[in-house]
């Protein structure tokens, strides 16, 4: 009989993407997928260490999940994803507190996984946390157990070698390594030949890809864009230092190539961007945006934002406040800083903004950043844009939800068709978080 693997993933799309890597390695070991962790025989958590709260939920989640094991003693459970990797053999500790972990699994070794549940079946623990400096899973077919058959990941490189002095990814995910750019590109065109419409290549820095010095990001994305016009393309994270004139003579020159660009700034203060080891300035963020502003005018762009970071004054804050004021961003994803021990930050600096200053400036950020999606959304009021239909819509069968170029959700009546198909929608209303219109 098959064995049965639940898999649970957090964290980024970067995680999300590695567990469609486990699932195919799994299921050319005789596993099936299953949907409800109470018919499985196997249950990994594939994990998230990018702030203190990830992991907390993670721990309670796998206590949660260790009640299963009344019903079925020879459950396994499995920790994989960078908090394996970074907390490594001492989550077997866990133990103490009343819950049973079998195998950690850091995100370079899941080719191991048979091995390791075998192990496992024989009554060991099971662990494997080594990092590779060559690991792409380059030949491995993901399986997209989750998909909407529309959109999908595509890995192109993997670990990070910034040591942005917050981040903890540098120590979980390894050295920088890229894709073999034949196997993205037969990747690419499988998907397409599946009917799949949007590919989002995924990296912690996609802009320093390269492939022996010959083949940069923006060659890939060329040979990417170039494959198909039904095919969009999505591309996350770019770090601003990296962010190439070259590229976005791409993006532009491409229209299938999405008109939404994520740049995480983290703050507006020079001095802060330097404790965090960022290597840009304000004035130069500043500058990226202008030229892309000038070159796709229609480009949304969006940011993540840290606060409460290591000597963080309210004028430092402030200047996080007159950069949101400036750059106005369409969307932002927005953080409390959460010390993470191992890094820079954690080693050199002291933790000094108390936990109430953090979370009122984070509430001052998300309220301005609100304001400035709101007017985003309201300024597209009456425009019309090319959606690709992804399904129903959440609140109704009778709408269906896609997306535009700039990655906002589009709600329009249900008029049948299929997702996967591109519609054209004059938006009539909007919210902060969405735009609503007509089919035309
Ligand atoms: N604390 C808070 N936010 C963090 N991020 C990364 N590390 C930390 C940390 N220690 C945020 C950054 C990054 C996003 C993925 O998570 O904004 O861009
Ligand atoms: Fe972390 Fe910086 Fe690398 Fe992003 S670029 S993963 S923030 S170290």
């Amino acid at each position: 009989m098959a064995s049965k693997l639940y898999i649970e993933t957090y964290g980024c799309q970067m995680n999300f993407s590695d567990s469609e890597i486990v699932v195919s390695i799994l299921k050319n070991h005789d596993f099936e997928l299953v949907n409800d962790p109470k018919d499985a025989t196997a249950i990994f958590i594939n994990t998230c260490s990018i702030r203190d709260n990830a992991e907390k939920r993670v721990i309670k989640r796998l206590h949660n999940l260790n009640a299963y094991r009344k019903k079925r003693p020879d459950l396994i459970i499995g920790v994989l994803g960078c908090m394996a990797e970074r907390v490594k053999e001492s989550l077997f500790e866990e133990e103490k507190l009343g819950m049973r972990i079998d195998m950690i699994v850091g995100p370079d070794s899941y080719r191991d996984l048979p091995k390791l549940l075998e192990s496992v079946e024989q009554g060991q623990k099971a662990i494997n946390v080594i990092l590779s400096n060559e690991e792409t899973y380059a030949d491995l077919m993901p399986v997209r157990y989750s998909s909407n058959n529309v959109s999908a990941f595509i890995s192109i490189m993997r670990g990070c070698e910034n040591f942005c002095s917050y981040c903890v990814v540098p120590y979980t995910r390894g050295k920088e390594r890229s894709r073999d750019p034949k196997s993205i590109i037969n990747e690419a065109k499988q998907l397409i030949d599946n009917g799949y419409r949007e590919i989002t290549l995924l990296g912690q820095n996609v802009n320093s890809y390269n492939w022996d010095n010959e083949i940069k990001f923006f060659h890939l994305l060329e040979k990417i864009a170039s494959l198909s016009d039904l095919l969009r393309i999505r591309f996350a994270t770019s770090h601003p230092k990296d962010l190439s004139n070259e590229l976005v003579n791409v993006i532009a020159a491409y229209p299938n190539v999405c008109r939404s660009i994520h740049l995480p700034v983290q703050s507006g203060s020079n001095n802060i961007l330097k404790k965090m080891n960022r290597k840009y300035t304000v004035e130069s963020y500043l500058e990226r945006i202008d030229y892309i502003k000038n070159k796709i005018p229609d480009c949304a762009i969006s940011t993540d934002l840290i606060t409460g970071f290591s000597g963080e004054t309210e004028k430092d804050h402030n200047s996080t406040i007159d950069l949101m004021k400036k750059v106005k961003f369409d969307f932002a994803y927005m953080f409390k800083y959460s010390e993470r021990e191992g890094t820079i930050a954690a080693k050199t600096f002291v933790d000094n903004v108390p936990e109430n200053v953090k979370t009122e400036r984070l509430e001052e950020i998300i309220s301005l950043q609100q304001k400035f999606s709101k007017q985003s959304n309201e300024k597209d009021i009456g425009k019309v844009f090319e959606v690709l239909v992804e399904g129903h819509s959440k609140r109704s069968h009778k709408e269906l939800m896609g997306r535009n170029s700039q990655n906002k959700v589009v709600i329009f009546g249900n008029n049948g068709k299929p997702p996967g198909e591109y519609l054209n929608v004059q938006i009539k209303e909007c919210t902060s978080a969405t735009l609503k219109g007509d089919v035309v």
